[in-house]
């Protein structure tokens, strides 16, 4: 088995995607220290930028603890991302000939590879072409994104912080929304794709000093614009400020996303994903022109996966965790796999690392359980609340310098 390590982070961005990074490294560091030689080599822009030869020595930027603690509480991927599909391996199989020839010149040996869904497929193709083709190249997936929609774990490191930043800005803007004497509205756009985990996420503004957004859609069940109109017009006659929190990839009953109704020329990636934005801005509109009301449209948009300084500890630690796990079962001789987190006990909390087929995970998608919400109150129900409160906990220890955070910048 080859002596280095190499990584890469690809997908959205999240506020600890970088913790799981400093996990593999210090993990892999730990390592290379008790054998004596090796090194962890960083593939910068994901697999897209492994392709073209771009590779940076990281293991040598990360040797100290105040650089791995650093990078632990950076954003954003210090490495940069891609969202790259790799091509069916009958179709194409000169560039995994070419992958392969790459990992076998840096002598690598594990190869880890943090991101979502789309990005565990890069680690199924790959481990599969290894396999087929006689290579001891071992191929660990390492979660991480905000929408929580991974399949055969509890959750994703990522989810989180961008649900702690949700819950913290809607509580905020609903302390905002009550200043004026007069009838507004504010329509609130979160981020998950199709999944509601993180417009979920919003009902956890609610506590004794706030009752949380008067309404709340996922993308779970289909949106009905006149029922909206509706319910906006009813609860406008009881209370001045209305405000509502919608997850960006609501649906109308032909499955048409809201945000088309005004956007019809967004950009789709090679996954088929199309951009989804302006489903807040769609229906302030449409209750301006129907009721009249003053709207105003909050689009949290990438505030919500890069907002570090509020990252919630519990994710910074489990996030920094299953980077060292990935390195751990990939030691271990675990291949076509990925970390996952198992939940034994949501009071106290309790979580731990194991790891799940990638065949089973790999571009699969996990929405919230239909039981979880309640569309009669325009709401999620006390069992996602309670799935949910463990993972915002805890704090984020960044480092200020200036009024401002200092980040890990990989060189
Ligand atoms: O997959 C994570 C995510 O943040 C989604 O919630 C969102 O729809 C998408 O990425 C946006 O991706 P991009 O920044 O590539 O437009």
């Amino acid at each position: 088995m080859g002596k280095n390590f190499i990584v890469g982070q690809s997908g959205g961005p999240t506020a600890v995607i970088n913790a799981s990074l400093a996990g593999v490294a210090a993990a892999a560091l730990a390592h290379i220290r008790s054998t004596g030689s090796g090194t962890v080599y960083g593939m910068q822009h994901g697999i897209q930028g492994f392709a073209r030869g771009e590779v940076v020595d990281l293991g040598a930027q990360l040797d100290t603890e105040a650089a791995i603690a650093l990078l632990k509480t950076t954003p954003a991927a210090a490495l940069g991302s891609c969202r790259r599909r790799l091509p069916a391996a009958a179709d194409e199989p000169q560039v995994y000939e070419d992958i392969f020839r790459r990992l076998q010149q840096l002598d690598i040996g594990c190869f880890l590879y943090i991101g979502g869904n789309d990005s565990m497929d890069t680690i199924q193709k790959l481990h599969d072409w290894g396999a087929a083709h006689g290579s001891d190249i071992r191929f660990v997936g390492v979660p991480k994104t905000i929408d929580n929609d991974l399949a055969m774990t509890d959750h994703t490191p990522g989810y989180g912080s961008a649900a702690r930043y949700i819950a913290t800005v809607m509580k905020e803007l609903l302390c905002d929304s009550l200043v004026y004497d007069e009838k507004r509205v504010t329509v609130v756009e979160i981020m998950g794709r199709n999944a509601g985990w993180l417009a979920g996420a919003a009902a956890l503004a609610a506590d004794e000093e706030c009752a949380g957004p008067d309404l709340l859609y996922l993308p779970e069940t289909p949106f009905d614009v006149e029922d909206f109109v509706r319910r906006v017009d009813a609860l406008q006659q009881k209370r001045k400020s209305v405000v509502v929190a919608i997850s960006e990839g609501i649906r109308l009953d032909d499955g048409r996303y809201v945000c088309e109704l005004s956007n019809t020329s967004a950009s789709v990636d090679v996954f088929g994903h199309r951009q989804l934005s302006g489903a807040a801005s769609t229906l302030s509109a449409i209750l301006n022109s129907r009721l009249g009301a003053k709207c105003r449209a909050v689009e949290l948009s990438t505030m919500q996966r890069c907002a570090a300084h509020l990252a919630a500890g519990a994710d910074v630690e489990e996030a920094f965790a299953a980077g060292a796990a990935g390195v751990k079962a990939a030691l271990a001789g675990e291949s076509g796999c990925m970390v996952t987190l198992v939940r034994s006990s949501t009071d106290p909390y309790v979580c731990e690392c194991a790891t799940a087929d990638i065949h089973a995970i790999a571009n699969a998608e996990k929405t919230v359980p239909l039981a979880w919400i309640d569309t009669e109150n325009a709401t999620v129900t006390k069992e996602f609340l309670d799935y949910a409160r463990p993972l915002i906990l805890g704090e984020n220890a960044v480092v200020w310098a200036n009024g401002i955070p200092k980040h890990f910048v990989v060189k």
